[in-house]
């Protein structure tokens, strides 16, 4: 019996010592596969991050490139075609001889020369290169003046802190993003006031706001509408916004006009 006793005992060591590995092991193997579960996870969203990306980064270029058509069609054919106008107003004045026909081709003159300055304008604004060679600044400001002029509406500018560049493309998409915030209160808002501000003051980051003293509207109900009712301008602002790192905001309300944020990192 006394010899049987360390026998027992070894065996219950053993056996301990073994159910110990064992369990060791399989929390060993546990732990492996959790992390390799959550590098896989962790690969799955930087896939999905990347696709995102590209993805919006190749529709910017789809969208600048068809602008950057229209604009050359604009300049060149329109352009042209209106000249040829002004010259045939020209012959036109010198065969008129009644001195009120006289004035009505010298008002259509007048009218046409407006339209060639302003398409000129619009070829500009559309085109990517203005915002490459001229900067965010300036290109926001044309926008603004041949805003002013077309759409009866008072506009400002208002740029806070020293002024500094971003990177050419995101240059780019903070011009569409701002001239799809216009456009929506051009469209929707029936505003009498347009402001855009431009603020350099913050150490890391680059804020832009365009504000309208429109009808507003409910921010939530618009960007939940169903897809046949829904437009794509509100969605396309939050992501080009993540796109460049920042973040869009839209407040609004009926009857309190809207103001749109974007926030982006500076560097
Ligand atoms: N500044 C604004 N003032 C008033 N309502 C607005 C304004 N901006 C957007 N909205 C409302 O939000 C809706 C969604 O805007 P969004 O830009 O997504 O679509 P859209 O302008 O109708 O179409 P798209 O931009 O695709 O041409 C608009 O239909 C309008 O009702
Ligand atoms: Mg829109």
């Amino acid at each position: 019996m006394s010899n049987e006793t360390p026998d027992v005992i070894l065996i219950i060591s053993i056996g301990t010592l073994l159910f110990l590995l064992l369990a060791g092991f399989i929390t060993l193997l546990l732990v492996l596969y959790k992390q390799r579960y959550k590098a896989h996870q962790q690969q799955l969203i930087t896939v999905q991050e990347v696709y995102q990306r590209e993805l919006l980064q190749s529709q910017l270029e789809i969208q600048n490139q068809t602008l950057q058509q229209v604009a050359n069609d604009l300049h060149d054919n329109i352009g042209q075609l209106l000249t040829v106008v002004i010259m045939r107003l020209n012959a036109l004045e010198d065969e008129v001889v009644e001195p009120d026909h006289q004035q009505s081709v010298q008002q259509t003159r007048d009218l046409v020369r407006t339209i060639i300055a302003d398409v000129r304008t619009l070829s500009k604004t559309l085109d990517h290169d203005t915002v490459r060679r001229f900067g965010l600044i300036p290109s926001l400001t044309l926008e603004l003046e041949r805003i002013q002029r077309i759409g009866h509406i008072n506009t400002q500018f208002t740029t806070l802190g020293e002024p500094y560049s971003l990177s050419e493309q995101m240059e780019t998409v903070l011009l569409r993003m701002t001239q799809e915030s216009l456009n929506n209160a051009l469209k929707h808002a029936k505003a009498k006031n347009l402001h855009i501000i431009a603020n350099f003051k913050a150490e890391d980051t680059f804020m832009l706001a365009i504000i309208d003293d429109g009808r507003g509207f409910n921010v939530q109900e618009a960007t939940s509408r169903s897809l046949n009712e829904s437009g794509a301008g509100l969605s396309n602002l939050y992501r080009r916004a993540e796109m460049l790192g920042g973040i869009c905001t839209i407040l609004s309300q009926p009857d309190a006009g809207t103001r749109v944020e974007i926030r982006v990192p500076r560097s």
